[in-house]
């Protein structure tokens, strides 16, 4: 079967590299992909149709009889891609644009946790920022996180710690309208403590998958210092949710999530992705998304030994059950992601990188690339942010350690950074 992954970053690259091993792939396409997907070869093509030019793709899957489509963004899946390739007769991986609003709207989000009796942050939502404002002014300032509803990229949300931070955040979200239509309504709910883990399954609608926990490393710098990323590193399993968690949110947050969508009438089929805090009263959801973490999705694709191309195509069918359980390589993974001068911030690209080949050659490691292209004199490029997702397998948490820095030694380029201490929590 022909099959078209839909994106370009570490995530997609991880998904064409899992899909392609596949008995049942014959040609994986990268939409648009990047340098790491260009250089793999084999069954792996990229296709340089952008990830919401939603007519190209289908002429694509039309012209090479695409058999599965998996998408790795939010976005497309929020515009309604699987709606759109399910009206033309393909099948495709993802939820529908009425159960993407999970991830697309935060305050549907709360809505469907409030109907599955979920536990998450007390919050007000407000249409309005002087009626946000108000609040905040009343009473004692209690720390509070300052959300925009829709989808921002990851940036629409402020943790602050003082009442003129949250006013300073309403004003950014609502006046000067930062992130557009997506801050016409916004969010204040309390300040959770803890630690905060990604615990995702697959799900066709019945039957859920719960794959093993990973954490992400979310701020910029080492100790979880500095600005918010889309994520510096992430490692799988994540020992903060053990089994006996871990069975626990499945009970009590993932199994009523698909129930309350589908009362809504609004059935999800997908990856269901909880961003949970681990708080002392027990685990608390933060968000959901609707798709594969990044750079949780690198870790994950090192240890998954089920065909993802059976679990996709079983989920399209509703008939994962038919799966039975995920069978899992018994070691950690660690994936240590490589960024450009200045992100998250402005940064410079076009920088050739050195080293690849180098990091090729240290075992038990594999370079995920996500803002790279191959140039027309074969150069692999950066282009993007977050750069490379350097990911590791070692029996413990230490030994994917190791093996993940070992081939991060190797590669360099103009300005190239990256955190040190990725899977400490895991060894505290
Ligand atoms: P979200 O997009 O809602 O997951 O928020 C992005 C990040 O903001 C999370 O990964 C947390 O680090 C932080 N965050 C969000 N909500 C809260 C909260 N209620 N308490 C503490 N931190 C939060
Ligand atoms: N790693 C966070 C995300 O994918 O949203």
């Amino acid at each position: 079967m022909n099959i078209l992954v839909i994106g370009s970053g570490g995530r997609e690259h991880a998904l064409a590299w899992k899909l392609a091993q596949s008995k049942n792939a014959d040609k994986v396409y990268a939409a648009p992909g990047n340098g790491g997907t260009a250089l793999e070869g084999g069954k792996i093509e990229n296709v340089p149709i952008k990830e919401m030019d939603f007519s190209a793709l289908l002429h694509f899957a039309e012209d090479k009889k695409i058999g599965l489509t998996v998408v790795g963004p939010e976005v497309p899946l929020a515009a309604g891609i699987v709606d759109v390739f399910q009206k033309q007769g393909f099948r495709i991986f993802g939820p529908s644009k009425a159960a993407a609003q999970l991830e697309a709207s935060k305050i549907f989000c709360k809505e469907i946790l409030r109907k599955g009796n979920i536990p998450t942050a007390i919050h007000r939502t407000f249409s309005d920022g002087y009626d946000a404002a108000n609040y905040l002014k009343q009473g004692e300032y209690i720390p509070s996180v300052v959300k925009a509803d829709g989808l921002a990229a990851g940036k629409g949300v402020f943790v602050c710690r003082t009442r003129e931070e949250a006013l300073d955040a309403v004003r950014i979200i609502t006046e000067e309208k930062e992130f557009g239509d997506a801050g016409d309504r916004l969010l204040i709910e309390e300040m959770l403590d803890g630690e905060e883990a990604s615990v995702l399954a697959i799900t066709d609608g019945s039957t859920i998958l719960t794959l093993q926990p990973a954490q992400d490393h979310k701020a910029a710098f080492d100790g979880d210092k500095g600005p918010n990323t889309g994520g510096m590193g992430a490692y799988c399993p994540a020992p903060v949710v053990d089994t006996k968690t871990l069975h626990w949110i499945e009970e009590r947050v993932l199994v009523p999530t698909v129930h309350a969508l589908n009362q809504n009438g609004t059935p999800f089929k997908g990856v269901l992705y909880a961003g949970l805090m681990i708080t002392r009263q027990g685990p608390k959801v933060l968000e959901y998304n609707v798709r594969f973490g990044d750079p949780e999705c690198q870790p994950l694709m090192m240890r998954l030994k089920t065909d993802l191309v059976d679990i996709c195509n079983a989920a399209i069918d509703g008939q994962l059950s038919k799966i039975g359980s995920l069978e899992w390589d018994d070691r950690t993974a660690v994936c240590v992601v490589m960024a450009g001068e200045g992100y998250p911030g402005k940064y410079a690209k076009g920088f050739p990188i050195q080293g690849l080949e180098e990091a090729a050659e240290v075992p038990k490691t594999k370079v995920f690339h996500a803002g790279t292209l191959l140039d027309v004199n074969g150069r692999i490029l950066t282009s993007g942010g977050r750069v490379l997702g350097v990911t590791g397998l070692g029996e413990t948490v230490s030994e994917a350690k190791t093996a993940a820095y070992s081939a991060v030694k190797h590669i360099r380029w103009n300005g190239s950074w990256y955190r040190k201490d990725i899977s400490d929590k895991a060894l505290r």
